[in-house]
């Protein structure tokens, strides 16, 4: 079949600076099908809202950040459609009457409203916030997506999709809605600087766009094992949130570091350091190219 009758859907939410997560774990996905498949790229600033509802203008200010660091990492707005979900009315439109179809226990089983409510030190009771996942069903339904890139930590809300999707069909007796399959990256969960996942909202991340300097600074903060207290206590790599970072960069160094750490033969600074100049390489490409597009003039400030 051609694969470009084949339909992607994908989202972010405008939070603040895509960070190493972000790239890891998704955006390589999104540049690497848009050759392949008829990709939606969206701007997810109606789900930023169940967090930013104090002030939607904030949530709002993110959008064009988010879409120029987008585009430097190679996102291409003329093969893939990149559009604002509160744009498009119609996705609001669907979550309401999809939520004619959930039920509400499905949505407090969730595991991550119970997650983001424990982690994030922020009232997290509405309506609106149990029903994120018939909103992101709504988004994904919308276009009958076949294939949906995500992180690992957005696979319960796939899942809700495609039973909304089936619940929906079998009450209509109807094949209206498709159930979409996820797309996981290499590396679908990448940790944070405190060692729980990298998530804007528990402001432990690492951003795309941070100078070498202060990308360093926020490693060394980094906790480590927590019983290798001394550079002569032999560590444990397993409990260590800087050692998964060896599967991404100098992978050809991380089993010579696990026997380093185990007999106390490198030090974490010098760790971290390794971790660190690696670290820059994604990020080279992607800072050049971001000043780029962040150079390129708004085609609305000359009527001005
Ligand atoms: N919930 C997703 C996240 O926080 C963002 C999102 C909204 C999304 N709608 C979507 C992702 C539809 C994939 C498909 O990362
Ligand atoms: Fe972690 Fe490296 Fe220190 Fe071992 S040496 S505890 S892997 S930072």
């Amino acid at each position: 079949m051609d694969k470009k009758n084949k339909t992607v859907l994908s989202g972010m939410q405008p939070t603040g600076k895509l960070h190493l997560g972000h790239y890891l774990g998704v955006l390589t996905n999104y540049v690497e099908l848009q050759k392949e498949y008829n990709c939606f790229f969206m701007v997810a600033d109606l789900h930023s809202m169940t967090q930013f509802y104090e002030d939607f203008a904030e949530a709002q200010s993110y959008i064009l950040p988010l879409v120029s660091d987008w585009l430097a990492a190679g996102i291409d707005p003329g093969k893939s459609t990149v559009f604002v979900q509160s744009e498009v009315k119609e996705h609001a439109e669907l979550s309401l009457i999809l939520s004619m179809y959930t039920p509400v226990s499905w949505l407090q089983r969730n595991p991550t409203y119970k997650e983001q409510q424990a982690n994030i030190e922020k009232a997290l009771d509405s309506y609106g916030f149990l029903g994120y996942p018939v909103l992101q069903a709504a988004d994904i339904l919308l276009y009958g997506a076949d294939a949906v890139p995500i992180g690992e930590d957005q696979l319960p809300h796939l899942e809700l999709t495609r039973e909304i999707a089936r619940r929906f069909n079998y009450l209509t007796h109807s094949s209206t809605l498709k159930e979409p399959q996820p797309v996981l990256s290499k590396f679908p969960k990448v940790l944070g600087t405190d060692g729980r996942k990298m998530s804007k909202s528990y402001n432990n991340t690492l951003a795309l766009s941070a100078s070498e300097d202060s990308l360093y600074g926020e490693i060394k903060k980094m906790k480590t094992d927590v019983n290798r207290v001394r550079k002569t206590d032999k560590g444990n790599p397993a409990n260590c949130p800087v050692f998964t970072y060896y599967d991404f960069f100098a992978t050809d160094r991380k089993e010579e570091i696990e026997n380093s750490c185990k007999t106390a033969s490198i030090g974490c600074i010098d760790c971290k350091k390794i971790v660190a100049d690696q670290e820059r390489q994604p990020q080279a490409p992607f800072r050049e190219k971001k000043i780029e597009v962040d150079a390129e003039k708004d085609p609305k400030d000359d009527s001005e």
